[in-house]
C-alpha cells in the first residue's frame, strides 16, 4: 500500500510538470471541501443546475437577473440550497420550492441595469451546520490587483460547458476598468461600468464559466459581487464579469426584504 500511494504522487508530480496540470478544473479551481460554503445555492429547473446563487436570509436567495431568462416563462426553479457534492445521486442538503422572483429594478427591460435577482423561497431553510448564510458587504469599488474567490457548479471545461457534479473554487484577480475596456480586452462590449468588475488571471487559467453565474465573488473575505458575464470562459483577454454589490444594490435588497429578525 506504501508503495502504491508513494508511486500514485508521483504520477501526480509528474503530470504537474505539464501545462495542462493548472488548468484542469468553474475553470483552473479546485474542489472545495464538503460543507465548507455552506451558503451556496443551486437554481434548478427540472433538477438541472442552471445558475448558483447565495443564501443572504433564510428565506431569500441572490443570483443574476439573466437566470431567470434561461428558462421558458413562468416557470419557477427549485433551489437546491447545498453545501457541496451536489451530484444526481447525492442530492442537495435542502431542496426548496421558489414562490417568487424578483429582478433588480428594470432589469429586463434595461441590459444596462445590474444583472441582480432574488428568489423568495416557498419557505425558510432551516439553517444548521450545512445551511448558513452569507451577507453581502458595500462595496463601491474593488481594486486591480484584489485577489477574490468565485464558487459554483459551472463548467470546467470551456470546450464543453456542461455543469460540474462538484462545488469548485478558484481564485481571480481584479483587473481594472480601464485595461477590460480597452481594445484588446473588451473594447466596450459590453461597456464595464462602475457596478461592473473584470476578474481573471494574466494567462487566462483561471476563470468562471457557464453555470457559475448568480455565484460569489469573495474579496478579501468580504462578499463583494456576482457572477454576471464573460466572452467563452478561460481566456485572458475575455475575463469574468461581475456585478458589484454596492450599496445601492444592497439598498435594494434591505427594501425588498422584510427585515431581519432581533437577535
Ligand atoms: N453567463 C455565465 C453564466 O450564466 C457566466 C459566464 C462567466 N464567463 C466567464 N468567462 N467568466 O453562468
Amino acid at each position: 500500500l506504501k508503495m502504491t500511494a508513494s508511486s500514485l504522487l508521483f504520477l501526480v508530480a509528474a503530470a504537474c510538470l505539464m501545462p495542462a496540470c493548472s488548468s484542469e478544473e468553474v475553470i483552473g479551481g479546485r474542489e472545495v471541501a464538503p460543507h465548507s460554503r455552506p451558503f451556496m445555492a443551486s437554481l434548478q429547473y427540472h433538477g438541472e443546475h442552471v445558475c448558483g446563487g447565495v443564501l443572504i436570509h433564510p428565506q431569500w436567495v441572490l443570483t443574476a437577473a439573466h437566470c431567470h431568462h434561461r428558462t421558458p416563462r413562468g416557470q419557477a426553479p427549485t433551489l437546491g440550497i447545498t453545501a457541496v457534492r451536489a451530484t444526481p445521486s447525492q442530492g442537495p442538503v435542502t431542496s426548496l420550492p421558489s414562490l417568487k422572483l424578483i429582478p433588480f429594478s428594470g432589469f429586463t427591460s434595461d441590459p444596462e441595469s445590474h444583472d441582480i435577482m432574488l428568489v423568495k423561497l416557498h419557505a425558510p431553510a432551516k439553517l444548521n451546520k450545512q445551511v448558513q448564510l452569507l451577507q453581502p458587504r458595500p462595496r463601491d469599488d474593488l481594486r486591480a490587483g484584489t485577489k477574490c474567490r468565485v464558487t459554483g457548479w459551472g463548467a470546467t471545461d470551456p470546450d464543453v460547458l456542461s455543469p460540474s457534479d462538484t462545488l469548485r473554487e478558484v481564485t481571480v484577480t481584479v483587473i481594472s476598468r480601464k485595461l477590460c475596456n480597452s481594445p484588446s480586452y473588451y473594447n466596450h462590449q459590453p461597456v464595464i461600468t462602475k457596478g461592473l468588475v473584470c476578474a481573471g488571471d494574466a494567462q487566462g487559467q483561471k476563470d468562471s464559466c457557464q453555470g457559475d453565474s448568480g455565484g460569489p465573488l469573495v474579496c478579501g473575505g468580504a462578499f463583494s459581487g456576482l457572477v454576471s458575464g464573460g466572452l467563452k470562459c478561460g481566456d485572458a483577454k475575455k475575463p469574468g464579469v461581475y456585478t458589484l454589490l454596492t450599496r445601492k444594490v444592497q439598498a435594494w435588497i434591505r427594501r425588498k426584504l422584510p427585515r431581519p429578525p432581533a437577535e
